[in-house]
């Protein structure tokens, strides 16, 4: 699934604002080719910062893309905000905005200001009313003197907010990112993960190896070989994690 897939096909902000912000995951699984590389997963989560930590190929990604849709679980139910992610995927396209960890995957156009401006497509605005909210989205984001800028001439972190600002500028109620500081360096990284954690959507899911990052949550998941091992207050969940790898 490409992002730009992805950011066409919704019909964009304002579906079911009025919904709740609970997550809820029922004995979900999830095979990929043949392999079972998520099981026995059950969580009800409400919290508005929600981080998942574990080692690599425990299964964090995959859990993430559960929540929009992105993998399906092959038993099971994912449901997001009322809604059923296995019965309606676009009203749940049109809830959650996903970041990757690598912005490439998801800059589709030439320019800062058309990339942004993509992602207000199809929801019946007007040129100017774009116009106006992808300038105040840029300079949000620090990104103004870029806005004519080829896309690749932009360092990495500059990528990355633009990643993140042509997802905010839908004003989705649930953030869903996946490792959005890997690639970054500390000042880079600390710019995203504030924004993530103090300004976004109603709701923000941080898939993370920065367990500062993590404690900065309210609750934080541990997944292992699979499975969904804890869930609790980031600090006790952050130290089984450190257990678990010494
Ligand atoms: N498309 C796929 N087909 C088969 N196995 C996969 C596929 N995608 C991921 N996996 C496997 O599932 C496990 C969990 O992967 P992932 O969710 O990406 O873990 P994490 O994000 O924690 O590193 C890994 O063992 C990985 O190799
Ligand atoms: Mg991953």
């Amino acid at each position: 699934m490409t992002g730009r897939t992805e950011r066409e096909s919704g019909a964009g902000r304002g579906a079911g604002s009025g919904l709740s912000t609970s997550i809820e995951i029922d004995d979900v699984e999830v095979q990929l080719n043949g392999r079972r590389v998520l099981h026995d997963v059950s969580v009800r989560l409400d919290q508005r910062r929600i981080a998942v930590i574990g080692a690599n190929g425990s299964g964090k990604s995959t859990f993430a893309r559960l929540l929009n849709g992105l993998v399906a679980p092959s038993r099971g139910r994912v449901v997001v905000h009322g809604i059923d992610v296995a019965r309606d995927r676009r009203a749940v396209r049109d809830r959650v905005g996903f970041v990757f960890t690598h912005p490439d995957a998801q800059i589709l156009m030439p320019t800062v200001v058309e990339d942004v401006s993509l992602s207000l497509r199809g929801l019946g605005l007007s040129r100017a009313a774009i116009a106006e909210r992808v300038s105040a989205v840029l300079g949000e984001y620090g990104l103004s003197g870029h806005a004519d800028a080829p896309a690749y001439s932009l360092s990495g972190g500059q990528k990355q907010l633009l990643a993140l600002a042509a997802v905010l500028v839908r004003e989705p109620q649930l953030v869903v990112a996946d490792e959005p500081t890997t690639l970054l360096d500390l000042g880079n990284a600390r710019r995203i993960s504030d924004l993530l954690v103090d300004r976004l959507a109603a709701q923000t899911i941080i898939v993370t190896h920065d367990l500062d990052l993590a404690r900065r949550c309210e609750i934080a998941l541990l997944f292992d070989a699979g499975r969904l091992t804890a869930v609790d207050e980031p600090g006790a969940v952050v130290e089984r994690y450190r257990r678990q790898q010494a």
